[in-house]
């Protein structure tokens, strides 16, 4: 069955079960790696879009429960870590590091 989600804003149409969970039609269809699997059990939080503004456990909210609505979903980012290579632990004394 095709669906069709409202993704940040684009129509993506996705051929899926009406019962696929939002979070794998997302990350393997729509291809936004940014919503992470954590728990799959509504309880971690890690899969939260946003369906017309509120937020949403992607992992339990079966497809056919959002289509024709706004989802909002995070684009895979970069990691913003401040570790690099032979660094220490943060907030450790780093030569060159001014404290902020
Ligand atoms: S994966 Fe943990 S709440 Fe969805």
């Amino acid at each position: 069955m095709s669906v069709t989600l409202k993704v940040n804003g684009v129509d993506h149409p996705v051929d899926v079960s009406p019962d696929t969970p939002l979070l794998w039609a997302i990350r393997d269809h729509v291809q936004l790696t940014g919503t992470k699997f954590g728990c799959g059990l509504a309880q971690c939080g890690a899969c939260t879009v946003h369906v017309d503004g509120q937020p949403t456990r992607s992992c339990v909210t079966p497809v056919s429960a959002v289509e024709g609505k706004a989802i909002s979903a995070r684009h895979a980012g970069r990691r913003r870590s401040r570790r690099v290579a032979g660094a220490g632990r943060r907030n450790h004394c780093q030569p060159g590091r001014g404290s902020r």
